[in-house]
């Protein structure tokens, strides 16, 4: 028998007001993994009625308490890693070395931001009146909307919720629809940790319904959004109306650079890894690979004789390399991108194929697949296809290396393969992406890093790090005259 799950609204687990449901099956078998609650515009306002209510003692809770509460949170989830990963895996898919690394990346975050509770830091600075001290301090700003992806479902509500409520903020939390309990169970880890009742708020169901609600609610102040380009543009627009701030993070169109003098091992490593890995629906999956001329036919061949030994399966199998594809339509979708890629003229070098061999018949597996002298102006060397298709494009040289990194319309990741540093040191310079590795692949972003992308990846705003305190805080300076006279800046102190 498959649980049930319910929303949580100031601190009870309750049904959504329509009492509707909807189911979530494994990708990997069509095995039945949870029902949950489908809820719409009313528990939306249920949610943030509670989270206001809360904002208002929350955001005066002493802020290394609300860290300690993190941490507390942080250890629990430790404690649980291996069972969460496994449910992670049977939900969303990706294998289960790289399930737990899901988890450990949340834990890794709580840790972190739960350490922020004893620093917060401002500024203190001079005055240039005398008898007079300055100051700015980070202030809440109220109830957050929250919304995640399926990819992550674990790290990613960790990056947007724990600094949210580090910085005294309370939070209306609206997961992916394939992936809602692994919300659940984060939110119980918080739950659990003594989080107050109506700070955090968990609220499920689909975009239309649940994520517009939040969006259009006038007493959510802010929205920090995880997913396509055209959902976060889309969102970005309805709340600039309204004056809200939000985070976007979105596509990716990853480029890795291998150049002549590289370690191709190693760079054979990275490409399989950061392309491959989670069925390359990450947002920073290597999904292009530019490669200098000199190495161009070794490094595919090597390439394409690793890809075509990988093992597909369940991932809940240790020795499986390649889980599923979340879901159906995401599957068309990439063997749409293969079409597309066969019609433009670029060689199918390894895959292409949806696999249905045996067991993988039940669920939704596509083979890791390689195209081969891609064109930059080829659509598959320009969008976003969110599964384990990565496209060769030869160069000749660094310049035409980088300037095809820089020419599309995303900039999350990118990373060079050189053992010159001469080489490395003009990519770090050159290359406009948020995140940029030297001999690694596109992907292993740790958390006190900030994270997000430049052009249409983002909107400027970054997650993880202290970096995102900035969005989660506004500035308060604070000036105090104890010259028992007036004062007056700009005048006075001439
Ligand atoms: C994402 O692809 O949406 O750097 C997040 C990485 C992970 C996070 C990826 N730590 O690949």
């Amino acid at each position: 028998m498959s649980e049930r799950f319910k929303n949580l609204i100031d601190g009870k687990w309750v049904d959504s007001v329509s009492g509707a449901s909807f189911e979530r099956r494994n990708p990997a078998n069509g095995e039945l993994v949870a029902t949950y609650t489908k809820s719409d515009a009313r528990d939306v306002d249920a949610a943030v009625a509670a989270a206001a209510k809360a904002f208002k003692s929350w955001r005066l809770y002493p802020a290394p308490k609300r860290g300690e509460l993190l941490f507390d949170a942080a250890r629990i989830l430790n404690d649980r890693k291996e069972q969460f990963a496994r449910e992670m895996t049977e939900e969303m898919g990706k294998v289960i070395s790289e399930a737990r690394g899901d988890v450990q990346e949340a834990i890794d975050m709580t840790f972190y931001m739960a350490g922020e509770g004893r620093r917060l830091y401002g500024q203190t600075t001079p005055s240039e009146l005398p008898n007079k001290f300055n100051m700015s301090v980070r202030k809440p700003i109220g109830v957050a909307g929250i919304i995640t992806p399926w990819n992550f479902p674990m790290a990613i509500p960790s990056w947007k919720m724990t600094p949210a409520l580090v910085a005294g903020n309370t939070i209306v939390f609206k997961p992916a629809s394939f992936t809602p309990r692994m919300a659940v169970r984060w939110v119980e880890v918080l739950q659990e940790a003594g989080i107050p009742d109506g700070v955090v708020n968990l609220v499920i169901g689909g975009g239309e319904d649940v994520g517009n609600a939040i969006v259009e609610h006038p007493d959510v102040a802010l929205i920090s959004f995880t997913g396509s380009t055209r959902t976060g543009v889309g969102l970005a627009s309805r709340a600039a109306a309204l004056n809200k701030r939000v985070a976007l993070e979105m596509g990716g169109k990853n480029a890795v650079i291998v150049l002549d003098d590289a370690n191709l091992d190693l760079a054979v490593d990275g490409i399989l890894w950061s392309a491959f890995g989670t069925s390359g629906q990450r947002c920073t999956a290597a999904s292009r690979v530019i490669a200098q001329r000199g190495i161009q036919q070794e490094l595919v061949e090597r390439l394409v004789a690793r890809a075509g030994g990988m093992r597909l399966g369940d991932g809940l199998d240790e020795s499986v390399q390649i889980g599923p594809i979340v879901s159906k339509g995401q599957l068309q979708t990439i063997s749409g991108y293969i079409e597309i890629g066969k019609q433009e003229g670029a060689r199918l070098a390894t895959g292409g194929g949806v696999a249905t061999e045996g067991a993988l018949g039940k669920g939704f597996f596509h083979e890791p697949t390689i195209f081969d002298n891609v064109g930059r102006s080829m659509r598959i060397a320009n969008e976003e296809i969110f599964g384990p298709v990565t496209s060769i494009v030869p160069v000749d040289t660094l310049d035409e290396a980088i300037d095809i990194a820089n020419s599309v319309e995303y900039g999350l990741s990118a990373s060079i393969f050189t053992q010159d540093i001469n080489n490395a040191y003009r990519a770090m310079r050159d290359i406009f992406t948020g995140i940029l590795y030297v001999n690694a692949g596109t992907t292993g972003a740790e958390i006190h890093l900030p994270f997000g992308g430049t052009k249409a990846t983002g909107n400027g705003h970054r997650e993880a790090g202290t970096a995102t305190l900035d969005f989660y805080t506004e500035w308060q300076s604070v000036y105090v005259d104890f010259s028992g006279k007036l004062q007056r800046a700009q005048i006075d102190n001439q």
